[in-house]
C-alpha cells in the first residue's frame, strides 16, 4: 500500500519526459501533480505582458507581488495556470516564454516566491512535484526522489512534438538550440542544486523507455521505498 501522504519528486531538464511521467504517476496513485515548471513560465509571461526587461531586477522585483497567481488545484489532479482570470496553459508554451524563463527563474525573490507556494502545496494534499529542485531545495524531506537524464536531440524531437499538438511551429534546430542554451544556463544553478541531493536519489536514463517503462520504473521504486517504511 502507498501512503497517501507523500512527497515524489521529479527533477532534471526539460524535455526528459518528467512531465508525462510525472502525471502518469501521480494518475495511477491518486496524488496531484505539481508542474513547477508552468509556475517560472506563468511569471515569465506576465512579465513579458507587461514589457519587464528580464535584467530589470528592481522592477520585476517590485511588480513580483502585483502579479494575479496564485496556484490552485484543478478538477483533474493537477493545478490551474492562470492570471487572474485567463487560463494561460497555452501561452506559457510560447518560444519567447521559453527565451527568457530561465533568467527568470533565476531571480531569487522569484524562486522564494514560488517555493513558498509550492510548500504550501504539499500541506494541503499528496504530490508527485516536477521540476529543477523538488527534492534538494523545495521538497528535501519527500519520500522517493527522481532525477531524469535524457539526450538533447530526443529531448529537442519531444518538446517540437508537444509544440506541434499546440499548433505552434518551431524548427528542430531552434528547439535544441534552445534546450543546449538553456542547460547552460542552468548548469551552474543545477550543479549547486544535484550535490544538495542525497544517496536517496534514483536516476533514469529515459531515452530508450517508453512512458509505460518509466512509470513502471517508477512504481517498481515507489512500491519497493513503501514496503521499507
Ligand atoms: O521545464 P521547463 O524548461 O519548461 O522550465 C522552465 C524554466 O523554469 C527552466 O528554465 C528552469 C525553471 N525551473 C526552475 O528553475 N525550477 C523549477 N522547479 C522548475 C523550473
Amino acid at each position: 500500500m502507498i501512503p497517501l501522504d507523500w512527497c515524489i519528486t521529479v527533477d532534471w531538464f526539460a524535455g526528459t519526459g518528467k512531465g508525462t511521467a510525472s502525471f502518469l504517476l501521480a494518475k495511477h496513485l491518486g496524488y496531484s501533480c505539481l508542474d513547477t515548471w508552468a509556475m517560472y513560465r506563468v511569471i515569465a509571461l506576465a512579465l513579458l505582458r507587461a514589457w519587464y526587461a528580464v535584467d530589470d531586477t528592481a522592477g520585476i522585483v517590485s511588480f513580483l507581488p502585483t502579479i494575479p497567481f496564485r496556484p490552485q488545484k484543478d478538477d483533474h489532479g493537477g493545478f490551474v495556470r492562470y492570471l487572474g482570470a485567463e487560463d494561460v496553459s497555452s501561452h506559457i508554451r510560447m518560444p519567447e516564454v521559453s527565451a527568457i524563463v530561465s533568467q527568470v527563474s533565476k531571480i531569487p525573490e522569484v524562486r522564494s516566491l514560488l517555493i513558498r507556494y509550492q510548500q504550501e502545496l504539499w500541506s494541503q494534499g499528496w504530490l508527485v512535484a516536477d521540476g529543477r529542485d523538488m527534492g534538494s531545495v523545495v521538497f528535501p524531506e519527500a519520500q522517493v526522489k527522481f532525477l531524469f537524464r535524457c539526450d538533447s536531440l530526443i529531448r529537442a524531437q519531444r518538446r517540437q512534438k508537444q509544440l506541434g499538438e499546440q499548433g505552434i511551429f518551431q524548427s528542430l534546430e531552434d528547439i535544441e538550440a534552445n534546450i543546449i542554451m538553456r542547460d547552460e544556463l542552468d548548469q551552474h544553478h543545477i550543479d549547486a542544486l544535484i550535490r544538495r541531493f542525497g544517496d536517496d536519489v534514483v536516476t533514469i536514463d529515459t531515452w530508450l523507455l517508453s512512458p509505460e517503462q518509466v512509470l513502471a520504473t517508477m512504481l517498481d521504486h515507489v512500491r519497493s521505498r513503501a514496503s521499507v517504511r
